[in-house]
């Protein structure tokens, strides 16, 4: 379904991110198995990922950073919404651990959309926001490595941990604004790639690559649509970060570079849920994005779902 034009305020008041201190490079990978940094390199884009930590953990570090740069009092949170796939037990959900640590009381919940799960959540929030509450939580979080069978080549060398976070606002100050966005679910691809209780993940990599440039493709051209927007005015594209290859291959058919395009996987590899606020945080800390400007968000994972958002802009 591809949204409305909500006419309510929407500001990115702080944005932070976290990540594990534990570096897992592709030389360290290639002397645990048959893989080199030239293979993954060449195939992915990424160079390395970091392993560790938990994902509550990860989760508080990154939403302390939002709310710290957002400057307000923690307190005035009125709703935390975790996406993760990874949470940290099977009940209650790590959004519970999380607005504990951070001293908070106000109602959670996680949401599992795997990587696409944070652009679901963005327009969760919007849809808070549109009723009335005025800031909100959205954090993306993730520990891959507990996920992933590190003696199965085709998938370790994808995936890695961390976090990102937005405190997102309502107020009339602000002149950003969510223009478009479009969710969407293909089950019939379910079988492409999954993780069953006591199982490690399992994909068939050359099919998602396959889906995944189609469904960028299709989800961002009807974002664009819906605005009226073309892909030159797009200041900044904040993609989920699998594959440099998956993007290179839908920016030729939507018309977008990678100058234009927040890209962290050559350091983090895949975070699945936690990707777009990590390559947000950087993207933000490296001054790309000024208050007015288009953003685009689009993820896509396991389901197989996806999700595109467009943003007018407004930060802190
Ligand atoms: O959040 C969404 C999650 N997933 C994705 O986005 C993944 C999408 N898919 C991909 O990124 C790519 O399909 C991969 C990176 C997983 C694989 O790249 P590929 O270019 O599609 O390779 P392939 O699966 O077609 O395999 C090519 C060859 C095979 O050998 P043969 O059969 O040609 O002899 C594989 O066995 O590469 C081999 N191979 C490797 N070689 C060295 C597979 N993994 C590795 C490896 N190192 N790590």
């Amino acid at each position: 379904m591809t949204g409305n034009r909500p006419a309510i305020p929407l500001r990115f008041s702080g944005v932070g991110s976290a990540l594990p201190q534990k570096v897992l490079t592709n030389d360290d990978l290639s002397a645990m198995m048959d893989t080199s940094d030239e293979w993954i390199t060449e195939r992915t884009g990424i160079k390395e990922r970091r392993i560790g930590g938990s994902t509550s953990g990860l989760a508080i570090e990154a939403g302390q950073a939002a709310i710290t740069r957002s400057g307000f009092d923690p307190a005035s949170i009125e709703h935390v919404v975790l996406a993760t796939t990874t949470p940290d037990k099977r009940m209650p959900g790590t959004s519970a651990t999380v607005a504990r640590e951070l001293g908070l009381t106000c109602g959670t919940f996680d949401l599992q959309a795997a990587c696409a799960g944070w652009v679901y959540g963005l327009i969760v929030a919007n849809g808070f926001l549109a009723q009335g509450m005025e800031r909100i939580l959205l954090i993306g979080a993730e520990t891959m490595d507990r996920m992933v069978d590190f003696t199965d080549r085709s998938t370790a060398i994808l995936f890695g941990n961390g976090a990102g976070a937005v405190v997102l606002e309502s107020s009339d100050q602000s002149n950003g604004e969510l223009l478009s966005w479009d969710l969407g679910t293909d089950g019939d691809l379910l079988h492409l790639l999954y993780t069953d209780y006591e199982s490690s993940l399992h994909m068939d990599g050359r099919e998602v690559f396959r889906k995944a440039v189609s469904v960028v493709v299709d989800s961002s051209q009807k974002t664009l649509d819906k605005a009226g927007v073309r892909a030159e005015e797009v200041k900044l594209v904040v993609p989920h970060q699998a594959n440099i290859r998956i993007l290179e291959s839908a920016w030729k058919r939507l018309g977008f570079s990678i100058d234009q395009t927040a890209v962290v996987l050559d350091r983090t590899g895949n975070t699945s849920a936690a990707s777009i606020p990590i390559a947000l945080d950087d993207a933000v800390q490296k001054d790309r994005v000024d208050d007015g400007d288009l953003v685009l968000f689009v993820g896509f994972g396991a389901g197989m779902t996806w999700g595109s958002a467009l943003v007018r802009w407004h930060g802190n």
